[in-house]
């Protein structure tokens, strides 16, 4: 094995891939463990604001950098009923949210998302309930969220406070209906048929020809059905859909570290497959149309850990899927990234799977602080730099070996043009033991100042309460410029974002 790789790439900015979609860099708040009470929204916290949202959590998310935000599930939203969650809060219902085993108290609901997302200043995004509903109660969602006024459920939006309709332009038509876990799962057909209908009937209330509708693919590529399934819901839905979904989460299996830090070709796989299906169900339709995906659920999940407390039956707001990333977890989400801004022609949503807690960038204790997790920094410096047009890269990498998909590019990188004229590299070090030398044939364009910023560590190097800078970015000062050719630095294991001036 090497004790030193060499890579290089190099881009021209004539020659480009698409425009980074702003929905690119969306998150998802899930009513699930302690990812809204007690993470978001805690009334009785020091930091709460008059809407109860904790002001320590909104600074940090507003340095994350979300664009967009899936709200109220996830499995929980096939089993709710979101006229629990509106009016005065003292008449809202407690209920059983067999999804996740616990009591939803619906002290938060769609009022309070709304507020959320404007204080933010995020694109909601509201999935429907398909499993224990159907189409009457997407209908009646839809006119309170975003029907002006002069009807029952428009009027009882006016009267919960809230005049101007929400407008909310993206919408989840259910959640993973394939999936045994959830709650009314659906055949493909039976999914297919609610979908159409319900987007049908959901534009005929819209009118302005500007909504954004998302059918549910696969939960996962590793689903016994893919494929066959997005080709069956798709056949049904081609023409009245403009998204199909896709979930990914990553964690190592049997001990296999290398798999795991490759963790991006399976994404890259699944997203491929995704796009074959779709361009294949428009072809036999003769459609001019393109669907693209809604990748509104990814990340490192540890999803055979214990999922948190369970000491009374029906808990309110547990601990659950409270993961906590290591600098190795971060460079592997990184390398996601990478691979969402690569393929950014077709995926054009996505969703970090979650906000805040539950496996999440942003951790909370209950009256108490908020810290970043190391998957923080990716997500923050991608939603930062990442903008403008994603470029075409030629890189030439050495690989390394790892048993799921054979040999892999050590160096996984991406290059953005930035609206400012800067060029941003994001580039990943996937050799867990080897440092790179990392060239970049700069000579397309006139490279002034070159800062980068490098987070690496060790592997299981982890931000807790007790210790929660442990890791982060640090500046990478290994950088030479010479003849049009930039010269870094990676080591080992490393996510790091290049920048050119
Ligand atoms: O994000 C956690 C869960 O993972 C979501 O509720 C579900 O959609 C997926 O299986």
């Amino acid at each position: 094995m090497a004790d030193h790789h060499r890579a290089r790439i190099e881009f021209d900015p004539r020659f480009t891939v698409a425009e980074v979609p702003a929905r690119l860099f969306g998150s998802f708040v899930e009513h699930l463990g302690r990812c809204v009470y007690t993470g978001i929204y805690e009334p009785d916290h020091p930091s709460a604001n008059a809407d109860g949202l904790r002001e320590d959590v909104l600074e940090l998310i507003r340095e994350l950098g979300p664009t967009m935000i899936r709200y109220p599930g996830g499995n929980f939203v096939s089993g709710y009923r979101w006229e629990d969650g509106v009016g005065p809060k003292e008449d809202r219902p407690r209920r059983l949210d067999l999804a996740w085993g616990v009591t939803e108290t619906n002290q938060f609901g769609l009022g309070e998302f709304m507020k959320f997302c404007r204080t933010v200043g995020v694109e909601p995004n509201m999935a429907v309930n398909l499993g224990t509903r159907g189409l009457q109660e997407a209908l009646d969602l839809f006119e309170y969220a975003n029907h002006p006024s002069g009807t029952y459920w428009s009027d009882l939006r006016r009267s919960h406070g809230d005049e101007e309709p929400y407008g909310i332009k993206l919408w989840c038509l259910g959640n993973e209906m394939d999936g045994p876990w959830q709650i009314g799962q659906r055949t493909a057909t039976e999914y297919g048929r609610i979908a159409d209908q319900t987007a049908r009937a959901l534009r005929m209330i819209d009118g302005s020809g500007d909504l954004d509708l998302v059918a549910c693919g696969s939960s996962s590529r590793g689903m016994p059905f893919f494929g066959a399934w997005e080709n069956e819901v798709l056949t049904h839905t081609y023409e009245s859909v403009d998204y199909i979904s896709a979930h990914a989460y990553y964690q190592p299996q049997d001990g296999d570290l290398a798999s795991f830090m490759a963790s991006a070709q399976d994404m890259e796989l699944f997203i491929d497959g995704v796009i074959a299906t779709a361009d294949a169900v428009g072809a036999k339709l003769k459609s001019d149309k393109k669907i693209n995906i809604s990748f509104d659920e990814w990340n490192v999940w540890y999803m055979h850990a214990p999922s948190g407390e369970r000491d009374e039956p029906w808990p309110v707001a547990p601990r659950q899927l409270e993961d906590v990333y290591s600098a190795m977890d971060a460079v592997v989400f990184g390398s996601l990234l990478i691979t969402l801004l690569r393929r950014c022609d077709r995926v054009t949503a996505a969703c970090l799977a979650q906000l805040v807690n539950v496996i999440a960038p942003i951790m909370t204790e209950p009256g108490g602080p908020a810290w970043r997790q190391t998957t923080f920094f990716p997500f923050a410096e991608a939603s930062k730099y990442g903008r403008g047009t994603v470029l075409n890269v030629n890189a030439d990498s050495p690989v390394f070996e790892t048993k799921k998909f054979g040999e892999v590019p050590a160096l996984h990188s991406v290059a953005v043009a930035n609206e400012d004229g800067s060029v941003t590299v994001f580039a990943v070090n996937r050799d867990l033991e080897t440092p790179m030398t990392l060239e970049i044939d700069a000579s397309s364009i006139q490279a002034g100042d070159v800062t980068v910023s490098t987070l690496t560590g060790e592997r299981d190097a982890k931000n807790t309460l007790d210790d929660q800078d442990r890791v982060a970015p640090a500046a990478n000062g290994d950088v030479t410029v010479k003849d049009g050719t930039i010269t870094i630095e990676l080591p080992a294991m490393s996510w790091n974002t290049i920048r050119i001036a």
